[in-house]
This record gives C-alpha cells, sequence and structure tokens, in this order.
C-alpha cells in the first residue's frame, strides 16, 4: 500500500510516500481503509524528533493517528463494528490507504470522512481538560487559542455543558470564535486588561491552548493556579498550573462528538485538505501554527 513515512527526524522534507506492507488489526483493533486522515500538531513534534525522549520511535515509521474510513478488519473481541461500517478515530501511521485503529465511532449520517478525519485528537482533548479543570455550568472559562482544532472543540462543548466561554484568537478569526458561540478577544500585550473588561467579576477557570507563553496571565485572571490548565507549555507546572498529556477514554469523546454532530451542535470546518503526496505541505502549516479549524490529508 501506499503510506507516508520518514527514516529519520527533521523537518517536513523528510517525509516519504512509499510502499510498505499494509497493517493488520490485533486484539480490540480494527483496520480501515482510509479515506482522510487528520492533521495534528503531535504529527510533526514525533516527526522532528521533538517528542524523542519519551516517545523514542523504530524509523522508518508512519505518521498521523487521526483518520476516518471503511472497516475492513476487525480484531479479536471488537463487537460494536463489522467489516463494511463507517468509522472514526485514532490510531498509528493513519497518513496512508490503509491504518489500524485503536479507539473509534461510528460515523453519523451526513458526516463527511474529511470532517470526520479532524475529529478524534481534538474531541478527545476537549473533553479529557473540561472534565480535568473541573469547571461547572453557569461558569466562565478563558481559552487561549480558540481557533484551532482543540479550541473549536472546547468551545461547543463547554457551550453543550452550559459554561460562558472568553476565547483568544488572531483579529480574523474573532467572528470564527463568536460563531462557535465564545465571546472573543485579541491574544498579545494588554490580554489581561481585555479579559478584566469582558468579565468584571474575573473567570473560574483558563485553558492553554496555544502554548504561547501566557501561564502568569492567565493565574492573573483566574486569581488561582490550580485553576489554569496547559496542553503545550511544559513549564505551567512550575508556577503551580496542570498539564495534561494523556489520552482518556477516546471512543466517549468520539460518541460524544458524533451525537453532537447529529444534533446540528457540533462542527469542525475543515480549513483545507491535502492529498497524501503533499502531507509535508500539510504538516507544514500545522507547525505555523495558524489553522482555523483542521487541515485534514485526503486518501484517493
Ligand atoms: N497535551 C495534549 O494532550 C495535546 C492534545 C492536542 C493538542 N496538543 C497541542 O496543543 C496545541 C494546539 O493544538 P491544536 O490542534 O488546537 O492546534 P491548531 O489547530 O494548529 O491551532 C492553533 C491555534 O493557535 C492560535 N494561536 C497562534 N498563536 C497564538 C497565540 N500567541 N495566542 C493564542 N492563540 C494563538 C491560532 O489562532 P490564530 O490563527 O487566530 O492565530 C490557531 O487557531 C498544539 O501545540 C498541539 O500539539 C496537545
Amino acid at each position: 500500500m501506499k503510506a507516508v513515512q520518514f527514516s529519520e527526524y527533521g523537518g517536513p522534507e523528510v517525509l516519504r510516500l512509499v510502499e510498505v506492507d499494509e497493517p493488520h488489526a490485533g486484539p480490540g483493533e480494527v483496520r480501515i481503509a482510509v479515506r482522510a486522515a487528520g492533521v495534528n500538531g503531535i504529527d510533526w513534534k514525533i516527526r522532528s524528533g521533538f517528542m524523542r525522549q519519551n516517545m523514542p520511535l523504530t524509523l522508518p515509521a508512519g505518521t498521523g493517528r487521526d483518520a476516518a474510513g471503511i472497516v475492513d478488519e476487525v480484531g479479536a473481541g471488537v463487537r460494536d463494528v463489522a467489516v463494511g461500517d463507517a468509522v472514526f478515530g485514532a490510531g498509528s501511521a493513519t497518513f496512508a490507504e490503509y491504518a489500524v485503529l485503536t479507539g473509534w465511532a461510528l460515523m453519523p449520517v451526513g458526516l463527511s470522512f474529511e470532517e470526520a478525519a479532524g475529529y478524534p485528537v481534538p474531541v478527545e482533548t476537549a473533553n479529557r481538560i473540561l472534565n480535568q479543570i473541573g469547571v461547572q455550568p453557569g461558569e466562565t472559562l478563558l481559552v487561549s487559542g480558540a481557533a484551532g482544532g482543540v479550541g473549536s472543540a472546547v468551545l461547543q462543548f463547554a457551550r453543550q455543558r452550559g459554561i460562558t466561554v472568553i476565547g483568544t484568537a488572531s483579529e480574523r478569526n474573532q467572528p470564527y470564535l463568536r460563531s462557535l458561540g465564545a465571546v472573543p478577544t485579541t491574544y498579545g500585550p494588554g490580554l489581561v486588561e481585555r479579559v478584566r473588561a469582558l468579565a468584571p467579576n474575573g473567570v473560574d477557570a483558563a485553558l492553554d491552548i496555544a502554548g504561547s507563553g501566557v501561564i502568569p496571565d492567565l493565574i492573573a485572571l483566574t486569581g488561582e493556579p490550580t485553576k489554569v490548565l496547559s496542553i503545550a507549555d511544559f513549564s505551567a507546572p512550575q508556577y503551580g498550573a496542570q498539564v495534561s498529556s494523556n489520552s482518556q477514554n477516546a471512543p466517549v469523546a468520539f460518541a460524544l462528538a458524533a451525537r453532537l454532530f447529529t444534533q446540528g451542535a457540533f462542527h469542525l470546518p475543515v480549513e483545507k485538505t491535502f492529498p497524501l503526496a503533499e502531507a509535508a505541505e500539510a504538516q507544514k502549516r500545522s507547525a505555523e501554527g495558524h489553522v482555523t479549524g483542521r487541515l485534514v490529508v485526503t486518501i484517493a
């Protein structure tokens, strides 16, 4: 089959479209014929070698962890899906014609493969960090870096929970944040003053999604380090704030996103799709850090 792989750590240019043996589903897994694969920050961080201490790889290695497609192998013990079902989920080496998933949900009617491929990492992360920060209905949450994949999912899940959200993005994404139900403001100098003007009674909790060095500002706004959680700034614990990095209950979050999509209450727009042969360009765009919604690689 065709797959995107890298044989050395480095920039996007190390990615190659190659012929490799097909993977197979082990116990508790499914294999899909991939129709589309979501692009995540973790993909370029692993490829560049940034994660090699915590996540050592045997090279050559595939890339990508999110995908949507048609189940064509069901591993021992899997009972909730059958060959021929359309699913989206998370696994490994998903920038390929076939990939093995370890967690999934059935695709709801009306959801495209392109959009579904963008769900797994953002919806698992959003559900996990909202649970971990413990923000309650009626409270106000600040989300720094709200216009990308994770931020877009957090805003919509928070709205479902009855939480008021103030989100930050660049000027051009202010209308986008408003369309997801958030009160938008820009990031950069003066953030604390802008948020205080929008929330005179303070914010109850804050999530740092972009990892842009704002932990002290977020602590100033919540008044309490333990009410601040980051997914991308590993200096957060130095200030007494939390970091969250391990996937939890992914299929529960996938099913939640599918259910909300069916109700018309969830949507992750795809900013751009790339053919498999242009996977390097997709990861380059992701690493630049200004995606609105999602980037997706499509498999013909
Ligand atoms: N720890 C975990 O479990 C976990 C899970 C998923 C993702 N992550 C990490 O979390 C980060 C975000 O992921 P993502 O998928 O949401 O990324 P993404 O889709 O690439 O979105 C990044 C967003 O950050 C915004 N941004 C850029 N500079 C900013 C700044 N200085 N202040 C505030 N926002 C800024 C951009 O908005 P504008 O275009 O408007 O500038 C863009 O919408 C990545 O580093 C990713 O690797 C961690």
